[in-house]
């Protein structure tokens, strides 16, 4: 057995290839689209953001996309058009990005934080139905690090009780349920795209929706540039009709500006072009490092079962974002995993560490903030009960780092590279127990 470079032996990755993990890809295609927006002086503009989200509401399969200057502001803008006022709550997984939950509070929103499975990292829907009280309007799911999130079971205790289901789809453009685009499954979603997302495009963010009232509520909220009546500036797509905000036109009623930079729409017009080829490549690749690390002991992909439904369709990862592994944590002591990412890191795996979001339940923010200085936290501050929850109520998404780690998220199928990665792992992994 070959010794472990954390113990002194060599490394199995003596330089890691950087073009096989460099994202976005770039190429002169958008460094023109970008330049163009610049030698325009267009970048506060509307018109190419228009496009682009005529061309991501197409290519998701939706009525309406507005964009958004970053994914966290499009949350917020999803928030309020789904209805969520003062008082109300929302349902939230408690392992994810903190933008998921966090804009609730500025809207005197309480989260109600609910279980993930260890297997998906999404909510769980057995942990959903049981937290809805009179004030509870909205249930944010989160496809986490790609994976759908069980909508079956999900959907129908909406359905049941009313709830609008939000779906922050920031780790899954591309991803599908059962045939469906992550994104369009709930009532209204958003997509990150920041420069570390799957789809990136810089700073930026997407809103989608059927619903015509929320894509207005949205515009409402933080595009005053589309709340006039149309004009030669503003053309009638994308444009509020609803008498309820027409008569705060001019002013967003959120008082946000929330537009996207169009340097960021520009780039995500010439990215969306190759999006589907590019994201084939990476599943492809994915799917050929977790074939080779089959047989590996305690370790198994974070991947969503992608075997044909009855009616022949299928989930998917789509990009992959955050590629996860799941370590089987319970044969080893407490503390395992991160010693294992150490050893991986030191073999040259520069990406392996334990997953970093979450709980939030736990987080100062959901329990303590005083945000609009009404002498009690925000989240009880408007509510008619407390929801806040102690540790140890949430087990699955307080030990997430003992069984969840980032892997390589490679972008090309390079076959002899990812078999030296598969080989760095085979070794750490068979010598876990000595760590
Ligand atoms: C799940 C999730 N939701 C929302 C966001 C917020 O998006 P942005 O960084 O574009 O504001 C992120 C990450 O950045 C995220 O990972």
């Amino acid at each position: 057995m070959k010794t472990l470079a954390i113990h002194g032996g060599s490394g199995t990755i003596q330089s890691e290839p950087k073009d096989l993990f460099l994202w976005p890809i770039v190429t002169e295609e958008d460094e023109r689209a970008v330049l163009e927006v610049l030698h325009q002086r267009s970048m506060s503009g509307t018109e190419i953001t228009k496009k682009f989200e005529a061309e991501m509401a197409a290519w998701l399969g939706v009525d309406y996309a507005l964009g958004y200057c970053n994914g966290t502001a499009a949350i917020l803008g999803a928030m309020y058009a789904a209805g969520l006022g003062a008082g109300d709550e929302m349902i939230c997984p408690s392992m994810t990005y903190w933008a998921s939950a966090a804009p609730a509070l500025s809207l005197g929103v309480a989260v109600n934080f609910a279980e993930i499975e260890e297997g998906s990292l999404c909510i769980d829907p057995e942990d959903i139905e049981h937290r809805i009280g009179p004030r509870t309007k909205a249930i944010m799911v989160v496809h986490y690090a790609a994976h759908p999130c069980d909508m079956d079971r999900i959907l129908p205790i909406a359905r049941r009780h009313g709830l609008v289901v939000i779906e922050d789809a920031s780790h899954a453009q591309g991803s599908k349920y059962k045939g469906r685009a992550c994104g369009t499954l709930g009532d209204i979603s958003v997509m990150s795209l920041m420069t570390a997302k799957a789809f990136a495009t810089g700073e930026g963010g997407m809103l989608f929706t059927n619903n015509r009232a929320m894509f207005e509520r949205a515009i409402s909220f933080g595009f005053y540039e589309r709340t006039g009546s149309a004009s030669e500036f503003f053309s009638k797509d994308n444009q509020l009709t609803d008498p309820e905000f027409m008569k705060f036109a001019g002013i967003p009623v959120g008082g946000y500006k929330h537009r996207m930079h169009q340097m960021s729409s520009a780039m995500g017009r010439v990215q969306l072009k190759y999006y589907d080829q590019r994201i084939a490549e990476i599943d492809k690749a994915m799917r050929y490092f977790w074939d080779c690390v089959a047989d590996v002991p305690s370790l198994s992909p974070h991947m969503c079962d992608n075997t044909p439904d009855s009616q022949g369709l299928r989930s998917s990862m789509g990009g992959w974002y955050y590629a996860q592994g799941r370590f089987d944590h319970r044969r080893f002591p407490a503390g395992t995993l991160a010693k294992v990412c150490a050893a991986l890191r030191a073999e040259g795996v520069s990406v392996c560490a334990t997953i970093k979001n979450g709980p939030l339940h736990l987080h100062g923010v959901f329990n303590e903030l005083d945000l609009f200085r009404l002498g009690k936290p925000t989240t009880i501050a408007f509510a008619d009960r407390d929801v806040r929850q102690p540790k140890g109520s949430l087990p699955c998404a307080e030990s997430v780092a003992e069984y969840s780690f980032s892997v390589p998220w490679f972008k090309h199928f390079d076959k002899p590279a990812i078999e030296l990665y598969a080989e760095a792992f085979r070794k750490v992994f068979s010598q876990a127990g000595k760590l």
